[in-house]
């Protein structure tokens, strides 16, 4: 079985202090997790270090960056590189979220560069796609994600774009409580691997983990991760509060 995971997006949200408390709290849940299942914690940076020394005694726990730059290195101040995140053993990346395209104007072929630098790391990308309202609204969506994913991954080869975490993301839920429902997230889903398939092949594409984001909470979670395409989800709000988590967590596919 593909992996089926369950990441926490903090965003920018909580204190030290606060991030400490909550990752203490989720995992005294002591949930343990099969080898196909991973639980990731994408932090502020500032609290990276930390998070990776609460999950070391865990197995398939995992910290993850919600960001890092398109350039190496270089005169780019108060910039992250993928670099740097590798040299303090950080394994996982968040690329593309749909709050960084808005707001900080990434482009799909920034992305593909940030794509590239982490992969040159070993860092594994969480790659975001997902639509806006208005082109659900004109029922565009699927030529919309598409694009995204070709601009952004179709350059890798296979035995790279495989390793890849895919977070599908309408941009119409996210942050706003209106999930898609399991019948939307599952086409949107089917209708990504297919995408993949096309270019890759369906054995590359059945590797790949498609997360759903937008709205997940625990009342939702075990429905939506239950469609066939579904692999998890990408989780802001509900990822703050312990017990949301913990259950979102217990409800992935085993
Ligand atoms: P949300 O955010 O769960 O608060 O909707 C999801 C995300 O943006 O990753």
């Amino acid at each position: 079985m593909r992996k089926q995971i369950a990441a926490a997006n903090w965003k920018m949200n909580l204190t030290f202090q606060q991030g400490e408390k909550l990752l203490d709290d989720v995992l005294a849940a002591k949930i343990r997790l099969s080898p196909d299942q991973l639980a990731i914690f994408a932090v502020p940076f500032p609290y990276l270090l930390m998070t990776r020394s609460e999950v070391a005694e865990e197995t398939n726990y995992e910290v993850s960056a919600q960001n890092c730059y398109h350039k190496k290195s270089g005169a780019f101040t108060g910039e992250v590189s993928a670099e740097m995140l590798h040299s303090i053993a950080v394994n996982y990346c968040v690329i593309g979220h749909s709050e960084r395209r808005e707001y900080f104007n990434e482009t799909n072929a920034m992305l593909a560069d940030k794509v590239n630098l982490c992969l040159e790391n070993e860092i594994i990308p969480i790659f975001c796609c997902g639509e806006p309202l208005n082109i659900r609204e004109a029922g565009t969506q699927n030529d919309y994600v598409a694009v995204q994913l070709k601009e952004s991954l179709f350059h890798l080869p296979a035995d790279k774009v495989k390793d890849i975490i895919i977070a599908y993301e309408p941009i119409w839920a996210i942050g706003t409580g209106k999930t898609a429902t399991t019948a939307q997230a599952q086409e949107m889903h089917a209708h990504l691997r297919s995408v993949l398939a096309a270019q890759y092949g369906s054995q590359t594409a059945g590797q790949i983990s498609i997360l759903y984001g937008g709205s997940v909470k625990a009342n939702n979670a075990k429905e939506l991760f239950s469609s066939p395409d579904v692999d998890g989800g990408l989780v802001g709000g509900a990822s703050l509060v312990a017990s949301e988590f913990i259950e979102i967590i217990r409800s992935l596919k085993s």
